[in-house]
């Protein structure tokens, strides 16, 4: 049967290498597009996000990450994905709220051929402070929200293999019943 969205969801894996070629805004642009249609609790839109193209800044926004933050080092572009948690009701799913439009964001990016990971910041440590002060001071985000993850982005450095149907874990999935 025809599964547009399996063809796009296999063919994504973690690129942690990139080219050097220059993607181009209007590229980024339509990725953020995408990002902003994703579910929120209650809608109540939450998430913002940082993108940042110049090569100095995502060298600083790595080394605010003790362990494996260079690896962003090679990117085009790094979108920092925070949400608004000062408000406490719209601060419980501020999780969920990100990692959803995170997923959006690397699905949208395969869509273009490139390649994008994941990088996690929630409790993770800087130099001096964890990793989310660190980045919000950098970038001058207010008070009242928190960075849940990058997301690096670049043309693909390195091959990965596609998922295929033997590769699925079939058996996490219950019908009816565990
Ligand atoms: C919540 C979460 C946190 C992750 N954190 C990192 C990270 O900090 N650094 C990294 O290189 N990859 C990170 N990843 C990517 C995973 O390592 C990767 O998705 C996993 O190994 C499966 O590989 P695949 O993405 O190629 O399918 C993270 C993924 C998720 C969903």
């Amino acid at each position: 049967m025809k599964n547009d969205l399996y063809e796009l969801t296999r063919t994504r894996r973690s690129v942690r290498r990139y080219g050097s070629e220059h993607i181009d805004d209007e590229i980024i642009s339509e990725i953020m597009k995408v990002a902003l249609t994703a579910p929120t609790s209650f809608g109540h839109k939450p998430v913002e996000y940082v993108v940042v193209r110049d090569k100095d800044m995502i060298r600083k926004i790595g080394a605010c990450k003790q362990m494996g933050g260079s690896q962003i080092n090679g990117a085009d572009a790094v979108i920092v994905v925070m949400v608004k948690t000062a408000d406490k009701r719209q601060a419980e799913f501020w999780i969920e709220d990100g990692a959803i439009a995170s997923a959006y964001i690397l699905l949208a990016v395969e869509q273009y051929g490139l390649g994008a990971c994941w990088v996690h910041i929630r409790n993770r440590m800087g130099q001096r402070g964890t990793s989310d002060q660190e980045i919000r001071s950098l970038l001058g985000v207010p008070d009242g929200y928190t960075v849940l993850n990058l997301v690096a982005i670049g043309e693909k450095g390195e091959t990965k293999k596609a998922y295929t149907d033997v590769d699925l874990h079939t058996e996490n999935v219950h019908y009816e019943k565990y």
